[in-house]
Order: structure tokens, then sequence, then C-alpha cells
């Protein structure tokens, strides 16, 4: 199992982000996560490629985790690869649950060598993205209501976290199991023992990094 902090930069006072930059590489942390939010698919509206294309041209290299919780990511996806995105994870109920229409957007961004994950919203299923996981490399189980930073952990998620870590060990597969929303030092440790190799944080993290990236 990895051991990956990925760090969500939603709420950051975006006058203060290249410092924030230098912070979080100097602490070796090496994803940056993108919250991308159309104000559709979740009632908020975050921000487009620009600002990953900005970060990902500065002097601070990072795994560039984009995030796109955005009614139609069929449209938008390359916006994000041509800006600088290393993976690009998307919400398999943008379409519905549409097996063909998932499956097309998860195969034209790997087409362009880049990772691709899926992600379920906390009352969706995990068993409906089994029939995922031979084609992605990351699975995105949110722990709140996607929309906002700072919401408190739903304790059902470690249930998910096991059902899926009991699939990919089932069938032999290699694809990382990442869990975002509400982690802080009093859950990191479990979600990781249930079987999380990534763990997404905004505020917790960001609070003080140095001190706290030890304690996820
Ligand atoms: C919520 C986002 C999360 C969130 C994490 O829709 O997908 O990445 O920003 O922020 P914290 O760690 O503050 O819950
Ligand atoms: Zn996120």
């Amino acid at each position: 199992m990895k051991k990956i902090i990925s760090c969500s930069i939603l709420n950051v006072d975006f006058l203060k982000l290249n410092d924030i930059l230098k912070q979080l590489y100097e602490n070796k942390i090496p994803w940056l996560h993108f919250d991308v939010m159309d104000g559709n698919f979740v009632k908020n509206l975050s921000f487009g490629s620009s600002i990953l294309k900005s970060i990902n041209d500065s002097e601070y290299k990072f795994f560039n985790d984009v995030h796109l919780m955005i009614n139609n990511p069929l449209h938008y996806y390359l916006d994000f690869i041509e800006a600088g995105a290393s993976m690009i994870t998307f919400h398999i109920e943008s379409y519905n649950f549409d097996f063909e229409k998932n499956l097309k957007l998860i195969n034209l961004i790997k087409s362009h060598n880049v990772k691709v994950g899926i992600s379920l919203k906390p009352k969706t299923n995990i068993s409906e993205v089994f029939k995922y996981l031979k084609y992605v490399d990351l699975v995105l189980i949110m722990s709140v209501e996607p929309g906002f930073g700072g919401q408190k952990f739903i304790e059902e998620t470690y249930q998910k976290i096991h059902e899926l870590k009991k699939e990919i060990n089932k069938e032999n597969l290699n694809v990382l199991i990442s869990v975002d929303g509400g982690i802080n030092d009093t859950n990191a440790q479990k979600v990781r023992e249930y079987g999380a190799d990534v763990l997404v944080s905004g505020s917790y993290l960001l609070a003080d990094i140095k001190d706290r990236k030890n304690k996820l």
C-alpha cells in the first residue's frame, strides 16, 4: 500500500499561492489536488484550467491530481490535459452512470498518456465502480458530499474502502484508492488501515503543513 498525500487547493488564498506551493514542495507533498466545480454537478463554482497551467508552469513541480466535479467532463477534460494534468478523475454520476460514455472518456484520457481516475459520491454504492476497475488507475472515494472543503468525514466511508480494497485484491488489480474530504489526524491512520493509498487533504493540512504532514 502506498502512502501518498494530495493537497487540495480549493480554499487557498490565491494571493498567497506561490508561498503555499513553496511550502508544499519543501515539505515533499507530492500531489496537488485541483477541485474543479461547475456550479451544476455540485452547488459551488471553483476554478478552470488556467490555475492548473499557472501552477504547472511554476518552478514547483507536483503530480497534478485533477478532480472534475462537473456535468460534462467529455467537453472539458482536454483543457486540463493541455494545462498539465498528471491524472484526470471524473464522477461516474456525471453521465448518470452511463457505462459506455464513462468508458469512452476513460479511453480518451488514457490516449493522451494521462492517468485516469473515477470518483463516486457518498450516496453511490461502491459496487458501481467495480465494472471500471480494470480500466482505471485510481478510485476516488468521496468521504464528504462534494462541493466544499472543511466538511466532516462521513464514517460510513470506512466500509466502502474495505469493500473496494477486497474487490481490487480479488481481481488482482493495480488500482490506487484515494479518499477525499474531512481527512485529519483523527481518521487518517484508520483510512489507511482500511486500504487507502492516497489521502486528499485541504483544510487540515494547509493549516500547518510542516506539523500536520506527518499526521496524515
Ligand atoms: C470536496 C473536494 C475535496 C475537499 C477537501 O468537494 O473534492 O477535495 O476540497 O477539503 P477538506 O480536506 O477541507 O475536506
Ligand atoms: Zn476533491
